[in-house]
């Protein structure tokens, strides 16, 4: 009808061409639905729908004509008529938006700086839920008689709840490989047999979790954690929301999170969030943020603080505990007028500064702890190389003062507890505890910090279990423990630091590493304290600097030099900025300079390592523990967390909209 010209069937070839450059994640054609095709959704779940037609003015899809103002939008239930989205949902047709994008198709025309300009026209249905498990059909019809089929599935589950109360644990980036070296570095063996396990080893089920995303096969942990939460995948940088082509980053279609979705169906349960990350990061963030860009920190503090201003779709009031670092996005600042420390105080919760006023704080009132700016100190700094945490100037009341009183992931996580059993003993929790610089250490090729981060991990997982049952709440409680994505992580034999540190030249400084026979055994488990040899209990190195260390490594890199050492004088720095920052990274040379050089492989503008395209591992223990065995995709996790909790919602209601 409107303006269809010869061109629309030429874009068949070149839009399915534009992989890595794409007009649209989500929409190959020239009318986009979201939720996409192949979403999956819980019985009852609040989601938004976004349609948008595309009228590319130039570029290779470039067609006549102006965007079509007239397209038609239908709900089919398999085995049912279908009938127009505003009727199925009993809300009324929305307004029509319009905007316009530019996009570029591929790098030559980024390095032309020739980006293609579309004209968009737009509808968004906002917070409908479909109730009756089954098959549907969303059809948009544009342009006369285009169509785009989006087949929506939403999932038959038991609504019977199995678990009173789920703890999730998030080892950010955390890999099977990185398992298996902080196994070595600290669990003794004899002759090949480990003496003591990890409590990851200790776990009944274990899977395998696809992390890809909606539109690019490596994910972030926006994207990944969204999928872990929602059920829905996304788009790099998204947080619970599909990601349309509007400049504004709150206006995208939302979806519920199991926060969200808990609080809604038991409104006396409780949740708890807990990151060693700033609070405003991915992990935690996703279990309050709807935005298109995970850098909108406010926002994130905000919906922690009262949920989603004009959008109350749940009874969610926030989280009864908070516990993490970023202190700078609770304080005043340009970007925030608004001082969160006295807002949270206000709504009746304590705030602690440090670990001493954690413990101390009571058990049956709200918890926001915020022990220091930025990301909490690793556990290497804090437990080994204390020297590292003075003049941070990172107390977290923004005085300039030191944080010398931190708490860990196993404090955090084991308060985190006691406040939500007291307070919600009958009702149970959700929460969700991240141990963020497993990943952040991982791309600073920080080895040896990341991986004393996974073993505070393991700890913390350990003393939970230990802490749930003398609740009496062990085996009420569904425990995960996984990771939202890895990095290319392994390690291939062992390293004589002597011998490199004495070596010359870089080619024989390589001859210090030993390999197959001669990777010999793990030097980190020698020496330290008697009494925990072969018990069981905590489990570090006894030492970090033995003289055969670890040869570890990435598969992707900036350029960097390596020495295979523990970076004792404080957490690494692999590359910097060319004085001309236009040129890229380089080397540190003042980095591992007992090493030798290593040219990078990935985009001169990459300072740090990247995510990976790996599965990564699933521990489940507690009821519904059976749906956690074998290979899945990121997004059964929700489903399965939803169903072991009783949250599908499909009798009574039929389909309604508000
Ligand atoms: C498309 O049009 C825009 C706006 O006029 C222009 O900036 C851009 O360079 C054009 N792109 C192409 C590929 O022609
Ligand atoms: C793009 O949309 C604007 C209105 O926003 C309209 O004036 C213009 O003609 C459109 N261009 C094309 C090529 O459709
Ligand atoms: C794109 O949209 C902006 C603002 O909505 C408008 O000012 C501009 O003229 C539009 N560009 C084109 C080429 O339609
Ligand atoms: C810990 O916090 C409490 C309460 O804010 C404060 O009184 C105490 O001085 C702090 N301790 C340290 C070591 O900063
Ligand atoms: C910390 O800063 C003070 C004052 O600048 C300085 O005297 C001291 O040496 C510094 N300490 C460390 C460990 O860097
Ligand atoms: C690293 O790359 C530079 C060029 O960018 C080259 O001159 C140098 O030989 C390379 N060094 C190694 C160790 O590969
Ligand atoms: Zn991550």
């Amino acid at each position: 009808m409107r303006g269809l010209s010869i061109l629309a069937a030429a874009c068949t070839l070149s839009c399915a061409a534009a992989q890595t450059f794409q007009r649209l994640g989500g929409c190959p054609d020239l009318g986009c639905v979201f939720p996409p095709d192949q979403a999956d959704f819980l019985p009852g779940q609040f989601f938004d729908i976004r349609l948008e037609v595309h009228s590319p003015v130039n570029g290779s899809e470039a067609r006549v004509g102006v965007p079509d103002s007239d397209f038609k939008f239908t709900i089919t239930k398999k085995g049912s008529h279908s009938i127009s989205a505003a009727k199925y949902f009993k809300i009324k047709e929305p307004e029509l938006e319009r905007w316009n994008f530019t996009w570029y198709e591929d790098l030559f025309a980024q390095d032309a700086n020739q980006p293609s300009l579309v004209n968009v026209t737009a509808k968004a249905y906002r917070r409908v839920a479909l109730y009756e498990p089954g098959e549907y059909e969303a059809t948009l019809t544009y342009y006369g008689h285009e169509k785009t089929v989006a087949n929506w599935h939403v999932r038959d589950l038991p609504t019977k709840r199995r678990a009173k109360n789920v703890v999730l644990f998030v080892g950010d980036g955390m890999t099977t490989n990185m398992i298996t070296a902080a196994r070595l570095m600290a669990h003794r063996s004899i002759n090949g047999k480990y003496m003591t396990k990890m409590a990851l080893d200790k776990f009944p089920i274990l899977g395998h979790q696809m992390t890809h995303s909606m539109d690019s096969f490596i994910t972030d942990s926006a994207n990944s954690a969204t999928a872990l939460y929602s059920g829905h995948k996304t788009t790099v940088n998204a947080l619970n929301v599909y990601v349309d082509s509007s400049e504004d980053p709150f206006d995208d279609p939302k979806f519920e999170n199991i926060a969200e979705v808990f609080r809604r169906r038991y409104p006396d349960g409780g949740v708890g969030i807990v990151s060693t990350a700033f609070l405003a990061d991915a992990t935690p963030a996703g279990l309050a943020a709807h935005t298109s860009d995970r850098g909108e920190y406010d926002h994130v503090i905000s919906a922690y603080y009262e949920g989603l201003k004009d959008y109350k779709w749940t009874k969610w009031n926030g989280p009864d505990v908070l516990l993490g670092a970023g202190a700078e996005n609770f304080l005043t600042s340009e970007d925030s007028p608004r001082d969160y420390y006295n807002l949270f105080s206000e709504k009746g919760y304590n705030v602690a500064w440090n670990n001493t006023a954690l413990h101390n704080a009571p058990n049956d009132e709200k918890l926001l702890g915020v022990f220091q700016t930025s990301n909490l100190e690793t556990w290497l700094d804090r437990n080994v190389y204390q020297g590292n945490l003075v003049n941070q100037s990172n107390y977290p009341d923004g005085s300039g003062r030191d944080a010398d009183d931190l708490p860990g992931l196993k404090d955090m996580t084991l308060k985190a507890i006691d406040v939500l059993h007291e307070r919600h003993g009958d009702d149970g929790f959700f929460l969700m505890s991240e141990a963020a610089s497993i990943d952040k250490q991982m791309h600073t090729l920080d080895y040896d910090r990341s991986l004393g981060e996974l073993l505070e991990l393991d700890d913390t997982v350990r003393a939970t279990i230990e802490k749930l049952k003398s609740l009496g709440e062990l085996e009420d409680t569904l425990i995960i423990v996984t990771a939202d994505h890895g990095h290319g992580f392994d390690v291939t034999g062992s390293v004589d630091t002597d011998y490199m540190d004495a070596q010359e030249d870089d080619r024989s400084k390589r001859n210090a590493v030993g390999y197959y026979h001669n990777s010999g055994l793990s030097q980190y488990t020698v020496g330290g304290p008697k009494s925990l040899r072969y018990s069981e209990g905590v489990h570090f190195p006894a030492r970090w600097d033995p003289r055969y260390t670890l040869h570890a490594g990435v598969v992707a890199f900036p350029d960097h030099r390596e020495n295979y050492q523990v970076h004792s004088e404080g957490p690494r720095t692999p590359a910097i900025a060319a004085k001309d920052k236009k040129n890229g990274y380089y080397v540190n040379y003042k980095d591992a300079v007992t090493g030798f050089l290593i040219n990078g492989t990935l985009p001169v503008s990459a300072d740090q390592g990247v995510h990976s395209l790996t599965d990564v591992p699933v521990f489940a223990q507690g009821p519904c523990q059976e749906l956690f065995g074998g290979v899945y995709n990121s997004i059964d996790i929700f489903f399965n967390m939803a169903e072991c909790l009783g949250l599908a919602e499909t009798k009574g209601k039929g389909h309604s909209g508000h």
